[in-house]
C-alpha cells in the first residue's frame, strides 16, 4: 500500500462551475438554488454525486431512493454536498433483449455524466446484475473518488416450508413442470414466494457476486455485500458510505489506487470461495480494461484454481444470503483467504485500511453456512478457463455448479444454430439427443444474440428429465444467470456469429470436455476444421441503426470482457469548457 493522501483544503473540480463572480459561476449556482439551497453549499465542499440506479422497472433497486436518503445524511455530516443523480438502470429482469447489451451503454452515460458535471466524488448506487459493473466500469473509467454501496439482498424465499432461492428455483421450477413433477398451477403460486422483500436476487447470484466483488476490490466498505436490503444495518451502511466519500475527495483516494491488479486477484479467488458467478468474469474483465490492468482469462484460472468453495449458498449450495449475513459475511470470508495465503493482505480499499485490517479480527458465526475447508463444497472452485479447438480464445465453466462425473465426458453433439431453433425442437420426442449427448447452442454471444444472453443454461429435453436426470454438458458462447447450475461451457470464444469455431459444429461431431486438464475438443481434423471454416459465412444480419449497430460493430469478445473497444482505458476527468 503506497497511497498518500492529497494536501487538504484545495480547490476541487467542483470549483470550475460554482467558484467565482463570472455569468457561468452565476449561471450554474443561481439555478441550483432554485433547490433551496444556501449559499454556503457553494463554499469549496465537495460536491458528491449520488449516483443512483433506482428504477420501478429494475425491482431489484426500487428500494435506492431510501437509501439515498441515508447516504446523503453521511455527506453531509462529513461536510459534502450531496446530489442525488439518476443514472441508467439496466434491469435484468425487464430489459430485452437482454440487460447486458445495455451494459456498456450504461457505463458510458454514467462516464460522461460524471464527467460532464460538478462532480468531486461519486457513491455508486447499486445493485442488480450490471447495475454494479456498469458503474465501477465508469468510475474506472473517469478515476473520479468512487465507493460502491449496494442495495442489499432480498430476504430469503420460502415455499412450503422450503428455502426458495431467486432464480435458481425459477430454474427448478421450470425443469419440475417440464418432468410432470409439478403443475403449472403450483409454479404460479410458488412465484409469490420468491421475492418477498426489495432487493436482490437473494442466491449468490450475479448480483450478490458483483457485491462481493466490490467489496473483495476493496471498492466498498467491509461487509457491504451481505446485509439484507430491509435491515437496517443496510442503512447504516449506507450512511457511512456518505461520510466515507467526502474523506475519500479530500485524501484523493480514487478507484485506480484502489482496483489493483493485486485487488483484481483478489476479488477472483473471492469468486472461488463464494461460488460466485461467472458473469463476474466478464465484468471483472472489463473493469480491468477501464482502469487500464492487464487481467486475462489466464488470471482467472491461475488464481481460482486452488480455491475452496467455502460458501454453502445456493445455487451451488443450501443457503441464502440472509444466512451468510448472520453467519458473519464477506469478511469471514476474506479473513479465511488470508490465512491461507490466497489474499493480497495489504491492498488498500476505499475505507483507507488495508483489507487485512478490515477482517482480521472477524469470526465465523455459522460453519454450516461458511464451511471449514476439508468441508468445502469443492477444493476446486474457481472458474475453470477451458481452452481448444473449440474455443481458442478460451470458454468457462463453474465447477462448484456442475456434476462431478460429467467433468470429463465425451459425447455427441446435438446442435442449435439459435435459442429459436432450440426453443422450437427441445421438445420434440424425435428429436434425437439423450443423457449422453453434449447439447450445442450457437449465436449467442456478445454480437451473436444481440448482448450475450443467460441462456447457456438451456434446459434438458423432457424425455430426458423424465428418465431422472438433471444434468448434461452443454456448451454455447452464451452467458448464464448466476443463480444457474449445470454442467454448462459458457463464453465460448470467438463466438458463433463472428467466426468462431462453434460456428461450424454439427449434429454428430463428438466433443471431448475435459475439465481437469482445462480442454474442450471438436474432435475432427484440422484440415476439416480449417475447410468449415473456409465456407463459413455470417448468418446474423447486423442491426441498421440505433445502439444495436453501435454495440455490434464495436462490441468485444467475452474473453476480454465484452466491452465497446473505444471504451478501453481509463479517460479521466478533465473540466470541459464553459457552457456559456
Ligand atoms: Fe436483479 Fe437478480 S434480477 S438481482
Amino acid at each position: 500500500m503506497t497511497f498518500k493522501p492529497a494536501k487538504w483544503p484545495r480547490d476541487l473540480r467542483s470549483r470550475q462551475w460554482f467558484a467565482g463572480t463570472s455569468k457561468d459561476a452565476i449561471y450554474h449556482r443561481g439555478w441550483m438554488k432554485n433547490q433551496g439551497l444556501p449559499a454556503d453549499m457553494f463554499d469549496g465542499r465537495p460536491v458528491i454525486g449520488i449516483l443512483n440506479t433506482w428504477s420501478e422497472l429494475t425491482p431489484c433497486n426500487a428500494h435506492l431512493r431510501d437509501l439515498a436518503e441515508k447516504v446523503k445524511y453521511g455527506i453531509y455530516e462529513a461536510g459534502g454536498f450531496p446530489v442525488e443523480v439518476p443514472v441508467f438502470s439496466a434491469s435484468e429482469s425487464a430489459f430485452r433483449p437482454t440487460a447486458m447489451m445495455f451494459r456498456n451503454l450504461a457505463a458510458m452515460a454514467v462516464e460522461e455524466a460524471m464527467r460532464g458535471q460538478p462532480m468531486d466524488g461519486c457513491v455508486l448506487l447499486v445493485g442488480c446484475d450490471k447495475t454494479t459493473p456498469s458503474l465501477l466500469m465508469a468510475a474506472a473509467s473517469t478515476d473520479l473518488p468512487s465507493i460502491v454501496v449496494t442495495g442489499g439482498p432480498m430476504l430469503n424465499g420460502y415455499f412450503r416450508n422450503e428455502r426458495v432461492g431467486s432464480g435458481t428455483h425459477l430454474w427448478k421450477f421450470s425443469e419440475a413442470v417440464k418432468a410432470g413433477e409439478m403443475t403449472a398451477d403450483e409454479f404460479v403460486e410458488a412465484e409469490a414466494s420468491m421475492s418477498r422483500s426489495p432487493g436482490s436476487c437473494n442466491t449468490m447470484g450475479t448480483a450478490s457476486t458483483m457485491a462481493s466483488m466490490a467489496e473483495a476490490l476493496g471498492m466498498a466498505l467491509s461487509g457491504n455485500a451481505a446485509i439484507p436490503a430491509v435491515d437496517s444495518r443496510r442503512r447504516v451502511m449506507a450512511h457511512m458510505t456518505g461520510r466515507r466519500i467526502v474523506q475519500m475527495v479530500k485524501d484523493d483516494l480514487k478507484p485506480s489506487d484502489v482496483m489493483t491488479k493485486q485487488a483484481f486477484e483478489n476479488a477472483i479467488r473471492t469468486n472461488g470461495a463464494i461460488g460466485g458467478s461467472t458473469n463476474a468474469v466478464i465484468h471483472l474483465l472489463a473493469v480491468a480494461g477501464r482502469v487500464g490492468i492487464d487481467l486475462t482469462l489466464d488470471d482467472w484460472d491461475r488464481c481460482g484454481r486452488d480455491v475452496p468453495t467455502i460458501v454453502n449458498l445456493m445455487p451451488s449450495g443450501k443457503y441464502l444470503m440472509e444466512e451468510f449475513f448472520y453467519a458473519g459475511g464477506l469478511p469471514v470470508v476474506l479473513k479465511r483467504l488470508g490465512e491461507a495465503g490466497l489474499l493480497h493482505k495489504d491492498a488498500l480499499t476505499v475505507s483507507g485500511e488495508t483489507m487485512w485490517d478490515q477482517v482480521k479480527d472477524v469470526r465465523n458465526w455459522n460453519e454450516d453456512v461458511i464451511l471449514p475447508t476439508d468441508k468445502a463444497l469443492t477444493s476446486s472452485g474457481g472458474v475453470a478457463v477451458l481452452k481448444g479447438n473449440l474455443a481458442p480464445a478460451g470458454a468457462v465453466l463453474k465447477p462448484s455448479a456442475a456434476t462431478p462425473s460429467l467433468m470429463v465426458h465425451r459425447g455427441r453433439a446435438v446442435v442449435f444454430e439459435d435459442i429459436d431453433d432450440y426453443k422450437a425442437r427441445i421438445e420434440d420426442e424425435a428429436l434425437d439427443i439423450d443423457e449422453t449427448s453434449v447439447m450445442v447452442l450457437k449465436n449467442c454471444g456478445p454480437k451473436g444474440y444481440p448482448g450475450m444472453a443467460e441462456v447457456g443454461n438451456m434446459g434438458l429435453p423432457p424425455k430426458v428429465l423424465r428418465k431422472g436426470i438433471t444434468d448434461m454438458v452443454r456448451i454455447s458462447d452464451a452467458r448464464m444467470s448466476g443463480t444457474a447450475y449445470g454442467t454448462v461451457v459458457l463464453h465460448t470464444s470467438p463466438e458463433a456469429a463472428a467466426g468462431g469455431p462453434l460456428a461450424v459444429v454439427r449434429d454428430g461431431d463428438m466433443i471431448e470436455l475435459d475439465v481437469p486438464n482445462r480442454r474442450l475438443h471438436l474432435d475432427i481434423s484440422d484440415e476439416e476444421l480449417a475447410a468449415r471454416l473456409a465456407d463459413w459465412a455470417p448468418q446474423i444480419p447486423a442491426p441498421d441503426g440505433g445502439y444495436a449497430w453501435l454495440h455490434h460493430a464495436h462490441v468485444q469478445g467475452a474473453d476480454t470482457g465484452a466491452d465497446l473497444d473505444f471504451l478501453n482505458g481509463c479517460r479521466g476527468n478533465p473540466v470541459g469548457k464553459e457552457s456559456h
